[in-house]
């Protein structure tokens, strides 16, 4: 198998671009491909103070990389959710992102938040002690990472927050959200959501890669990850989504990022419309100064209750 661009050895097949590339011109066209995708969704700039949730997979670090690489200035955050019960997930996914900075960027800034040492309780232990989510930890945990990305950008002064979603992630989503017609959902889905009422801009800059081509990624750039995912996520319906995209992906290349990115184009030129639901009024919560649209407290505050 021949490089597209220098007849080298390519170490990577990307049927859905019909492009072979080898390793030299593999972590270019990634890095080129990022930025472009930056800028399409006009997602920052270079004056933007971006920060990068990290948590020590394949694709938040590759982002923190590629971003470090094209000269953002880009600061990482961590969150401990204490998640150690079985294989130690939470405390190996901080040594990897301690372990990037040390190995590839040593002058990069990490923020670390631990929910348990902050806030009391770690998030296996708030999920068992609160009604939300009815003892699955994936909700809890995913209202209070929002909530802590939000306070830190808005504590640290950074104008974007950078995840490291990519197009399998994206593309299982938008297949629940089609399935169920769910307009509201489908309404908002977006490469970027803009600034709202204090709360910092959400990019998510690897939405137009492919999961296989972040492993390939951090692997030619030797940087180590967590391989195993959260306890909590397995047998989860977003991965059985996710094997599902791979099976029609393999038979059809491509499927993935057309249905995807068919989807942003037919909606965001009008072609489709969904429905948006009303947008509800907004006050801060009396403890945090989060905007909510709940009573005094937010829906992090009451957690806690
Ligand atoms: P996930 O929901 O686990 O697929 O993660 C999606 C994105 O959220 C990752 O690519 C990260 O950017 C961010 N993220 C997930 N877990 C953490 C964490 N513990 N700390 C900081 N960011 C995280
Ligand atoms: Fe939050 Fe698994 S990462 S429950
Ligand atoms: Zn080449
Ligand atoms: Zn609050």
């Amino acid at each position: 198998m021949k490089c597209s661009k220098c007849g080298g050895t390519a170490v990577i097949n990307m049927r859905q671009h019909r492009l072979r590339l080898c390793g030299r011109h593999f972590l270019e066209w990634f890095t080129a491909m990022t930025q472009r995708t930056i800028e399409k969704y006009k997602m920052f700039i270079p004056e933007d103070k971006v920060l990068v949730a990290v948590s020590g997979g394949k694709d938040s670090l590759a982002l923190w990389d590629v971003l470090l690489q094209l000269g953002y200035q880009a600061e990482g955050m961590y969150i401990g959710l204490g998640i150690d019960e079985e294989i130690g997930y939470s405390n190996k996914s901080l040594e990897m992102c301690n372990k990037f900075v040390e190995e590839h960027h040593p002058d990069a800034l990490l923020h670390v938040v631990d929910v348990g040492a902050e806030y009391g309780q770690s998030i296996p232990q708030l999920a068992r002690t609160t009604q939300r989510g009815r003892g699955r930890p994936c909700a809890v945990c995913g209202l209070v990472k929002r909530h802590i990305m939000n306070s830190v950008a808005r504590d640290g002064g950074f104008t974007a927050i950078a995840t490291g979603h990519n197009l399998d992630d994206e593309v299982a989503v938008l297949m629940q959200n089609t399935l169920r017609w769910q307009s509201g959902y489908l309404a908002r889905q977006a490469p970027v959501l803009e600034e709202r009422d204090g709360l910092a801009r959400k990019a998510k800059p690897f939405v137009r890669i492919y999961e296989r081509e972040a492993a390939a990624f951090v692997l030619l750039r030797g940087i180590d990850y967590i391989y195993d995912e959260c306890p909590f996520a397995r047998g989860s319906t977003t991965n059985y989504y996710k094997e599902l995209l791979n099976q029609l992906e393999l038979n059809s290349p491509g499927t993935k990022q057309q249905f995807y990115l068919q989807f942003l184009r037919a909606r965001d030129s009008g072609q489709v419309t969904f429905a948006r639901p009303r947008e509800s009024e907004l006050h801060p919560c009396v403890r945090c100064g989060q905007p909510t649209t709940a009573g005094e407290l937010c829906a992090f505050c009451r957690l806690w209750e």
